[in-house]
């Protein structure tokens, strides 16, 4: 019987082993019973609890093919990319330490930067997190009893010299002074589940940090003038473009067309969405953009700006990407390729981390099977939202009529259709809302919208049945 159990609500997820057994699940969830998917599943929970994955190796063993060399190789391809996707940044601190200069508002005058610096209480406003495992003991009740201050930017140094802040990596001089600084697939693609204190516990890959606040953190660089050359805008407009975005949104588009706002004058930015249950599904990012490696190469050296080469010749239409189409961001070649080495183990360990699974108590679990007969039936969701995948095996794109939204974000990618979200580990995500710009506040509000849009005809108590469906994904 393979069962997971969660902590007290934090998140962290308990795998209970025993060779042979089913999978346990509700209705509504992605649960796969055959043999296949309890090896993988196993292995893919233990590491979404942020565990080691070394024995991954005794399970897959267990259960399937002892001694192969060929799960082996695996399994170090999976373990190679955790690493790459919680410390690598492909040399990206040329870019965030060396043309932004981030490390020295970090680090204040005090500390040889400018300004203030930022404090560890002021790095948690942003929503950066840190990872209470990396944080020595002695520091950590330090940190406890007051004694280790975190009002002082001299402590967030000292956390980065420990590589606790969850995706920044700060690199030192020999006097202990910055020199730069770069960022990680995890800045935005990981939280902690809080244990220690608000913002400081174990490591979550793959949640989406929705507290992040990535244009405030952009905004503290004291030159963004390279941003603006690229952008072919002022630095001011720069500064208003990224300051809109907000908690837990990025906007990756920005540096194709350069369109900072909607129409109607909202940020043109979209969610930080998850990076776990991505096993199976086809085209990423709520566009549709490509592969998992494929979008691991643009975001690693067109968002990231690490060094890596990237083709994509869609990139060279001047009228829907004239930033892209200008500085030929779709054949950037460079000397010295720090990424594409890495996809295949980046991509491995994607697919690997499981989304997380809804606790019990989180949702009444009788009327969310009446809900997902809903889902199943009359409300039509599983026409597009397939299960076990929650997105279409195939071709999981759709126009924008098809669900009844405008065309904004849609007409600024290749395909100009939205992805179905492939929602797997939905309940643990619901800060921020949902659709790509998460303009539905509320499960509620989503249901009331495929209502109308669809013409379902349910009725009150039928949404809130839903509703309790969404709860349990
Ligand atoms: C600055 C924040 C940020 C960083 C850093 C970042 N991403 Fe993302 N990521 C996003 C945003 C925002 C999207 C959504 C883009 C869209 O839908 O157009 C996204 C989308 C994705 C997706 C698609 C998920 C899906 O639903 O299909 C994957 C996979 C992904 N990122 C992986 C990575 C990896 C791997 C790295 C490191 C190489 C990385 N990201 C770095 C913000 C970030
Ligand atoms: C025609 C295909 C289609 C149907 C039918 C459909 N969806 Fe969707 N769904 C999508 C697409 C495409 C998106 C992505 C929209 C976006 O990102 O803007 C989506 C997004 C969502 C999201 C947001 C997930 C997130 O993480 O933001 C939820 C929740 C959802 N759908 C629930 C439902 C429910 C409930 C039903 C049935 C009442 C349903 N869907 C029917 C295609 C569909």
């Amino acid at each position: 019987m393979t069962r997971t159990i969660h902590d007290s609500g934090a998140a962290i997820l308990l795998v209970l082993t025993a060779a042979g057994g089913a999978l346990v699940g509700f209705a509504c969830t992605n649960v796969d019973s055959s043999k296949d998917g309890v090896a993988s599943s196993m292995m893919a929970e233990k590491n979404e609890a942020g565990l080691s994955l070394s024995s991954a190796s005794s399970l897959i063993h267990n259960n399937r093919t002892p001694d192969d060399p060929k799960v082996e190789a695996g399994e170090a391809s999976i373990l190679a990319g955790q690493r790459i996707f919680r410390f690598d940044t492909f040399g990206d601190e040329a870019f965030w330490g060396g043309a932004l200069k981030l490390h020295q508002a970090i680090e204040g005058k005090a500390h040889g930067g400018f300004g203030a610096g930022v404090s560890p209480k002021t790095a948690l406003a942003v929503g950066l997190k840190v990872d209470a495992e990396a944080i020595p003991r002695q520091v950590a009740l330090g940190v406890k009893s007051g004694k280790v201050s975190l009002d002082d930017p001299a402590t967030t140094l000292a956390l980065l010299t420990l590589n606790a802040v969850v995706g920044v990596t700060g690199f030192f001089k020999n006097d202990g002074s910055l020199k730069s600084l770069g960022v990680q697939c995890v800045f935005c693609h990981s939280t902690v589940d809080d244990s220690f204190a608000p913002g400081i516990g174990k490591r979550l890959d793959g949640w989406p940090n929705r507290d992040l606040n990535v244009g405030a953190i952009v905004n503290l660089s004291p030159d963004l003038s390279a941003v603006g050359t690229f952008l072919g805008i002022d630095e001011a407009t720069v500064r208003t473009v990224i300051t809109a975005w907000g908690p837990g949104k990025f906007d990756a588009e920005l540096f194709l067309d350069g369109r900072g706002m909607r129409p109607d004058g909202t940020t043109a930015a979209t969610l930080i969405p998850p990076a776990y249950g991505l096993a199976g599904v086809n085209l990423h990012t709520s566009t549709g953009w490509g592969s998992v490696p494929y979008w691991n190469a643009f975001v690693a050296v067109l968002e990231m700006h690490g060094q890596g080469n990237f083709f994509d010749p869609r990139l060279d239409d001047t009228v829907q990407f004239p930033v892209a189409a200008r500085n030929k961001s779709g054949h950037t070649v460079v000397a010295d390729d720090r990424v594409t080495p890495k996809l295949a183990g980046l991509q491995a360990y994607q697919l690997a981390i499981a989304a997380p699974v809804a606790p019990a108590g989180s949702f009444n679990a009788d009327v969310a099977k009446r809900g997902d007969a809903l889902f199943v039936g009359k409300a039509k969701c599983a026409t597009c939202h397939v299960k076990p995948l929650f997105t279409e095996p195939g071709w999981n794109m759709h126009t924008p009529a098809e669900i009844g939204i405008d065309s904004f974000q849609a007409d600024r990618s290749p395909d100009k259709r939205y992805r179905t979200t492939p929602f797997k580990g939905l309940w643990s995500r619901q800060k921020g809302g949902f659709y790509h710009d998460g303009r539905f506040a509320t499960f509620l509000d989503v249901v009331n919208h495929y209502g109308a849009t669809l013409s379902l005809g349910l009725t009150d108590a039928e949404k809130a049945d839903l509703v309790e469906c969404l709860k349990s994904i």
